[in-house]
């Protein structure tokens, strides 16, 4: 008999969940049974549209046939290769493509399996090619107040979200951090904020107090997004270039959210106008549908490890699914549906009409600020007194009711749907959230 997966399980104490008030949802389950383009569909049969393309991954939308039916092929065909010492050909011919449509002057990929990989493998690498090149004393790691860069130990050392850090012991040393890029006078700005460049000097501060010779890399998101999106102010991301560069620092975007058209551009570099030395990316890179991540190098670094006597191993790490024959298939039927319906320039096409829907929420109950930047948005709430992320979280109840996913960080709605929104869907999604809005005390 075929299994009924719509059927809600009547057992849920097994899975502990991720980032989840697990006890609440728990006693009012909110359960997804399957997807399709804009949709999710949940076990009481309701549509629900995805304002939030998954985890700011499903850039294409859901269960897109070219997708479902490369990984459908490749399983049967090989099914898994080993990936140190032995190769497949799918493995380099996705390296190939994403270098294709990478900012110039970023040649290689190094696979992992998730955005908190990327971030620890290229902080390594980082700590590695000072080495390689004999300038071992750099192994201090400069990140950001509230970043986000997953949750390895390196990244939570240099992210900067205190509940993600404050758990988990004294972390990596040798980490300071950058100061954060959300300003006051910024609020309700359409697109990138004018004030805050000069943020970026601080760098200079951090480089004056521990000495540029003992400092690995500076890693940021172009575009903060876990946090609750903030903007960087324009010119900050090309003065963090300037400085790292004058002072032989390696500059790490974390891309994880805005690789693959998020802002209009395939990578956030380009949109900016500003190539750093390394790139992470995941999510977006196999479309959510088979977990995969990569750093991608400079030549420069690359070539750093590509010395010595030719059959010893240049960089000691990798991962028993780096390059995984499906997650590589899926990553290029991913890239080839992007390139076939124009997506990773889709969102420079739709974003004067998501800001002008976005900023239409203003003056709604508690509505402090509004962001927006590409197909990214985010609406922050004024928090209850004592009770912050309350209000945001009912939000997000009541949203999903409504029939729109957002997410929230604490009391900030943040929303990013797939690149494949139409016009009208966008209006939809603006329009429930305001019904909701309207309606949370
Ligand atoms: C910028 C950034 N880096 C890293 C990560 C971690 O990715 P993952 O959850 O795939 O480990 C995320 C996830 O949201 C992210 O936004």
């Amino acid at each position: 008999m075929p299994l009924d997966r719509k059927a809600v399980p009547n057992d849920l104490r097994a899975f502990w969940m991720p980032f989840t008030s697990n006890r609440q949802f728990k006693s009012a389950p909110r359960m997804l049974v399957s997807a399709k383009d804009m949709h999710y569909t949940t076990a009481d049969g309701r549509q629900i549209l995805d304002g939030t393309a998954g985890l700011w991954c499903c850039n294409a939308g859901h269960c897109r046939p070219k997708i479902t039916e490369a990984v459908q092929a490749q399983v049967a065909e090989l099914d898994y290769a080993p990936a140190f010492q032995m190769g497949h050909p799918l493995a380099f011919e996705l390296a190939n493509r994403i270098v294709d449509i990478a900012p110039d002057g970023i040649d290689h990929v190094f696979y992992c399996n998730s955005g908190s990989e990327a971030v620890d493998t290229a902080l390594k690498i980082a700590l590695a090619y000072h080495r390689a090149r004999g300038d071992a004393a750099r192994t201090r790691l400069i990140g950001r107040e509230r970043g986000y860069h997953g949750v390895g130990f390196g990244g939570i050392s240099v992210g900067g979200i205190v509940n993600n850090r404050r758990f988990f012991g004294s972390l990596l040393t040798g980490v300071d951090h950058l100061p954060h890029t959300h300003l006051p006078e910024n609020a309700f700005t359409k697109g990138q904020p004018e004030n805050g460049a000069n943020l970026a000097d601080e760098l200079e501060r951090i480089v004056a107090l521990h000495g540029a010779d003992t400092i690995a890399a500076v890693i940021v998101e172009p575009m903060a997004g876990s946090t609750g999106v903030l903007l960087p102010p324009k010119g900050y991301l090309q003065r963090l270039r300037d400085i790292t560069k004058k002072h032989g620092i390696l500059l790490i975007f974390d891309e994880v959210i805005t690789g693959f058209g998020r802002l209009g551009s395939p990578f956030a570099a380009q949109h900016f106008g500003v190539v750093p030395d390394m790139i992470t990316c995941a999510k977006g890179l196999t479309n959510g549908v088979i977990p995969m991540g990569a750093v991608l190098t400079s030549a420069a670094i690359h070539d750093a490890f590509m010395q010595g006597p030719e059959h010893v191993i240049e960089l000691f790490h990798g991962y028993t699914y780096s390059g995984n024959p499906v997650a590589c298939a899926a990553g290029i039927a991913t890239l080839e549906t992007y390139q076939d319906e124009g997506l990773l320039t889709r969102a420079a096409q739709l974003e004067s009409h998501w800001q002008e829907a976005l900023h239409s929420l203003k003056g709604l109950p508690n509505v402090i600020d509004i962001r927006n930047m590409g197909l990214i948005g985010a609406v922050e709430l004024q928090g209850i007194d004592g009770e912050p992320g309350k209000r945001g979280f009912d939000a997000f109840v009541r949203a999903y009711e409504a029939g729109i996913l957002i997410r929230v960080t604490g009391d900030i709605i943040a929303m990013s749907p797939p690149l494949i929104i139409s016009e009208a869907q966008i209006d939809e999604l603006i329009g429930k959230l305001a019904e909701v809005l309207k309606s949370t005390a």
